[in-house]
Formats: C-alpha cells, sequence, structure tokens
C-alpha cells in the first residue's frame, strides 16, 4: 500500500508504511517518547522506551501500519491474535484484529482498517473519507449475531464488486464501546455506507448505485 519506512534500533526494528496510516494518534499519544511528529527529524525512535512497550504500541496500531521486526533474526515480534474480532468504529471504519487475508492477500499485521462509509480511494482500506464526507454512524449493532464460539484461523475478507465485504472465518463482532455482540464465521458487511442494518449489509448498495471493485 507504500513505501514501508524503516527505524533501526539497538534490538529492534520499527516499520512504518504511510499509505496504511490514518492519523489516529493512539502512538504518539500513547508513547510520545518513540513516536513524535513535531520532533525534527525522524519520527520514530525506537530506543526511546522500553522494547515492550515499543512493541505493545505497535501491535496495537488499528489500521498496521506500525510493526515491529526482532533486528537480529528479522522475524515479527507480533503474535496471532487468540481471537478474531471486527469492531465498528463511530463515524468511521471497520477494526479487524485477526490472522487474515484481504481479497487473498496475507496481510503483514494483525490489524487493518475497512472502509464502512463508500467513500476510500483505497477500498477496502479505510483512508479517513469518512471525516471529508462526515460519515455519521453511532457503530452500535442492532441485531447481534447468533454465533459459535470463535477459535483462532486465519480470517478471509473479501470485497464484492459494487457490493459488502464479504467475512470468511470465526470472528467476534465488536460495538464501537467495545463490546462483543456475537459471533460468526461468515457475514455480509455493509461498506457502501447506505445500509440501514449496519454493520450489515442489506442491499442497499443496489439503490444507490454504489461502484468499487
Ligand atoms: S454494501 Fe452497503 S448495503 Fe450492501
Amino acid at each position: 500500500m507504500g513505501r514501508i519506512h524503516r527505524y533501526e534500533g539497538e534490538k529492534i526494528i520499527v516499520e512504518f508504511e504511510f499509505g496504511r496510516c490514518i492519523h489516529t494518534g493512539d502512538c504518539t499519544r500513547d508513547l510520545p517518547e518513540v513516536f513524535n511528529v513535531k520532533r525534527a527529524g525522524r519520527w520514530v525512535h525506537p530506543d526511546a522506551a522500553p522494547v515492550e512497550d515499543v512493541v505493545r504500541i505497535c501491535a496495537a496500531c488499528p489500521t498496521g501500519a506500525l510493526r515491529c521486526l526482532d533486528k537480529i533474526s528479522g522475524k515479527t515480534m507480533h503474535h496471532v491474535p487468540v481471537e478474531n474480532s471486527i469492531q465498528c468504529i463511530a463515524d468511521g471504519p471497520l477494526y479487524v484484529h485477526a490472522e487474515m487475508t484481504v481479497n487473498g492477500k496475507t496481510q503483514p499485521m494483525h490489524r487493518v482498517a475497512l472502509c464502512r462509509c463508500g467513500a476510500s480511494a483505497l477500498m477496502p482500506f479505510c483512508d479517513n473519507s469518512h471525516k471529508v464526507i462526515d460519515f455519521r454512524d453511532a457503530g452500535q449493532v442492532g441485531c447481534p449475531l447468533p454465533g459459535e464460539a470463535s477459535a483462532a484461523a486465519v480470517l478471509a475478507v473479501s470485497s464484492t464488486p459494487d457490493g459488502p465485504l464479504m467475512i470468511e472465518g470465526p470472528f467476534t463482532l465488536l460495538d464501537a464501546a467495545g463490546k462483543a455482540v456475537g459471533k460468526s464465521s461468515k457475514a455480509a458487511l455493509c461498506r457502501c455506507g447506505a445500509s440501514k442494518m449496519k454493520p450489515y449489509c442489506d442491499g442497499s448498495h443496489n439503490q444507490i448505485d454504489f461502484k468499487a471493485d
């Protein structure tokens, strides 16, 4: 999704994929000694905090733009989540936390932000267009999923042309407050922004003549 910037520390390398970042500010707020865009020169300083703190903040980056590699082995320092989850963010995207593929491509991190307003130019990923179009949805889930317990397995996310996001694989659905509202292994989630049953697709993409790959 774009150039990857590498910031080497003594023991770790922090990678930053600019194209995935939607500037939530989580990293700069939670670990400003390491992530600081106001500082002159490079904005990531991996040695300015304990390694475990840098790894924890990178693992929590909601879009998967940040990741940590062990400097000696070159391997990722992040673990596959014990449970897959998809969270509706108020007036914003879907946050997916899982080992996953998106349109058949294995994702380098266990987190991505997916568009649900219909306006992203980076479909199916969020590019912050929800702010430009003033997308409004509280991220509540009126109709819980009746499902079975989820276990760790690779989640397959795919975008149907001019239609919803198809989810296959076990996941827990979370509302904007982070409350689990159900589990499932298959769902069609709205990405056009017009559904009256968000986060689920209700076919409204046909009425608004939604166009997206
Ligand atoms: S994708 Fe939005 S209603 Fe189907």
